[in-house]
């Protein structure tokens, strides 16, 4: 962490690690103090805790799981499996793999893995849906991994896509993209929202409010929570050390959704096509590192 990165302190400010002298008397010019500081301010602050870098280690060894697990499931997905499937696949390799699933008894969730299945927005609860030809389906996986959190999500075509499917999935995948492109220390929060919802709604699809992107790492959901939609030059400032996942949810029709009486799965309103993709991030000195990266040509 360089000290450009902090938010300002002003130089006759009281030095914040408590010498009682002013801060260009004492640590302005002290790289690792500030950078303390700087981990303590976003605590107190925003209760942000930015990793360090044997958290991130943890959190990217989480990641490579995650993305073996979702590769085992892509090569399985075709018209005929059902989603309950799906969910034993998940749960089996993350077990087999020392790891334990985050979903299950998360908030009372029932199954290992979220299966979201076309007008499915999100947290769809694994069951015996079938699926079927031109369906599209959500697949978000979470291990827990010597104690890290890695959240990772994709959309996958069953069979031949429709044309919607292939629009709606383009749409989110390349949402994601611009979120991503946002993220670099002294760009804010409201900058990722605001990239994803001028991009997604410019090809006359719709964002998705309810959900958001959330930090993440040494706890499933730790703050702040990355909404994908905001404000140009709003939002809690990005600093190094920061994880948190973009994981837009992209609809082909209206942005209105309900929650089904299962209390978890939500789905559109107007019945319409839904599409998600998920990356846990972390924000670097330069820019951001993808601690769950997809395929390169993806
Ligand atoms: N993985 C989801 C996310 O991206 C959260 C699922 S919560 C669950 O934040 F309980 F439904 F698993
Ligand atoms: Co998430
Ligand atoms: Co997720």
């Amino acid at each position: 962490m360089s000290s450009k990165h902090k938010v300002k302190i002003g130089r006759n400010d009281p030095c914040p690690c408590g010498s009682g002298l002013k801060y260009k008397k004492c640590c302005m010019n002290n790289r690792s103090v500030s950078s303390v500081n700087i981990k303590d301010k976003y605590m107190q602050k925003y209760k942000i805790m930015l990793k360090t870098e044997k958290d991130v280690e943890g959190i990217r060894q989480a990641g490579r799981l995650a993305l073996e697990t979702l590769k085992l499931v892509e090569e399985r997905i075709q018209p005929g499996i059902t989603t309950d499937e799906i969910n034993t696949i998940v749960h089996e390799f993350t077990v087999k793999n020392g790891a334990i699933p985050a979903p299950l008894n998360y908030n009372g969730f029932p199954k290992s893995v979220c299966t979201s299945v076309n007008e499915v927005i999100c947290h769809g609860i694994p069951g015996d849906r079938v699926l079927k030809d031109g369906d599209i389906i959500n697949v978000d996986v979470t291990p827990i991994l010597n104690g890290y959190f890695a959240d990772v999500n994709k959309t996958f075509f069953v069979g031949t896509p429709t044309k919607d499917a292939k629009k709606i999935v383009a749409v989110a995948r390349e949402s994601l993209r611009r979120g991503i492109s946002m993220v670099k220390p002294g760009n804010r929060v409201g900058d990722i929202g605001w990239a994803i919802s001028r991009y997604a709604e410019g090809e006359g699809c719709s964002v998705v409010k309810e959900f958001v992107g959330h930090g993440v790492g040494l706890e499933f959901h730790e703050p702040p929570q990355i909404p994908h939609y905001g404000r140009r030059g709003h939002g809690i400032e990005l600093v190094p050390g920061m994880v948190f996942t973009i994981e837009p949810m992209i609809n082909i029709g209206g942005a209105a959704l309900r929650i089904l009486e299962d209390h978890w799965t939500a789905v559109t309103l107007d019945g319409s096509l839904s599409a998600q993709f998920e990356q846990t991030i972390l924000v670097t000195e330069n820019g951001y590192e993808i601690l769950t990266p997809f395929d390169p040509d993806e």
